[in-house]
């Protein structure tokens, strides 16, 4: 066991408790894991859905709280109500794609429906409902795999995926992703922690500044599937590029924000000439802790979800109650819909190539 990671066992014991009545994991292979520095910050992660279950950091005057929201045993996680996948990877196509269907090649794909008669986040049993193979590298790095087969969720193709979580000294959460299929698949993988600054289950995240590296969005329709449209975000509540309160505009009348009974969009990121490169996608401000959490990506979209459908019936790690919009997350992507959308880019993977991609979480106060 390495100094700077301690291979959580009493961690797993904790997580493991109230697990009985399970069916589809073997527990044996679950685990909990500690990514820790040297300043504090600490992070666990469990092989059950490659998921981040809690976020140590620190405020502006030293304090330590887990800004992650969570639960603190893996059936909160396999039971959860409402499913609000806590800080798991969402795949094999993170967000939705209509009706779960598309087509590659003249070949149609049905996939399983899961949110209404769309499909979200990988279907039924998605990415955030396996077991991953857990490798722990180094002193700050774990690495989990996953091979998901072919006609997973209806998805074509052996996908075999790989996501390595490094916590830096600099206080960054790096998370690597990799991908190769044998046929062509749609990928597009994402982390959906929940992240509430001032302490998970301390109110709600409106009060959050929140800046969006973003001049457009792509609307969507009440079932919230992209429209294909990209529009600008000037002068309309979805203008993020100058940082503000996330509650400042959200409940001003519009159809956007009524269809997603709030923020639940995808942002398209001002790349510049950077495309496919990293750039910084998002900050987050909390004013009165100081906590202050930057996104970079080499992804072309952000999902900004600020917890709609929280409805303050779920109680967390600390058995203190999720209220709605207790969380918001920053899901780096490519767009929702992308299969059935041509003008958006591409999420198709071809065998024989590598799907490589990389997000970065920074956390600092001031
Ligand atoms: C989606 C929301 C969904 C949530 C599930 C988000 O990524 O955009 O619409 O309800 O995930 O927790």
């Amino acid at each position: 066991m390495k100094k700077n990671l301690l291979v959580g066992m009493l961690g797993l014991v904790g997580i493991l408790a109230g697990c009985a009545s399970v069916k589809t994991a073997d527990f044996d292979d679950i685990k909990l894991y500690t990514l820790k520095n040297k300043t504090g910050t600490m992070v666990k992660i469990t092989n059950y859905g490659a998921t981040v279950t809690s976020i140590v950091t620190t405020d502006r005057e030293g304090q330590m709280a887990d800004i992650a929201l969570g639960y603190n045993d893996v059936s909160g996680y396999m039971n959860a109500v409402d499913k609000p996948y806590f800080g798991s990877i969402v795949g094999r196509y993170g967000n939705r794609i209509a009706l779960g269907r598309f087509s590659i090649d003249g070949e149609e794909y049905e996939l399983a429906t899961n949110n209404n008669a769309n499909h979200l986040h990988g279907g039924v049993i998605g990415f955030d409902k396996v077991v991953w193979d857990a490798e722990v590298i180094g002193a700050h790095a774990l690495r989990l795999s996953y091979l998901a087969k072919d006609g997973e969720e209806g998805y074509p193709g052996n996908l075999q995926i790989a996501v390595t979580y490094t916590l830096t000294e600099d206080n960054e959460l790096k998370l690597d992703y990799v991908a190769t299929t044998d046929k062509k698949t749609p990928v597009n993988l994402t982390n959906h922690t929940y992240f509430n600054l001032k302490g998970e289950g301390e109110g709600d995240i409106l009060g959050h500044e929140l800046l969006i590296n973003a001049k457009a969005t792509t609307p969507v329709d009440s079932g919230l599937i992209p429209t294909g449209k990209i529009i600008p975000v000037a002068g309309t509540p979805f203008d993020f590029t100058t940082a503000k309160a996330i509650g400042r505009d959200i409940g001003k009348k519009d159809q956007q924000l009524e269809f997603g009974l709030g923020y639940d969009h995808n942002w398209v990121l001002d790349k510049g000439d950077k495309d496919g490169k990293m750039t910084l996608a998002a900050t987050v401000y909390e004013p009165t802790t100081g906590r202050f959490m930057e996104v970079f990506t080499q992804e072309p979209g952000i999902q900004f979800y600020c917890g709609n459908f929280l409805a303050g019936n779920l109680k967390g790690k600390a058995g203190r109650t999720y209220v709605n919009r207790g969380g918001f997350c920053l899901e780096t992507q490519h767009y929702p819909d992308s299969p059935n959308q041509k003008n958006f880019p591409s999420t198709i993977l071809n065998p024989g190539e590598e799907y490589k991609t990389m997000t970065i979480y920074r956390f600092s106060a001031k």
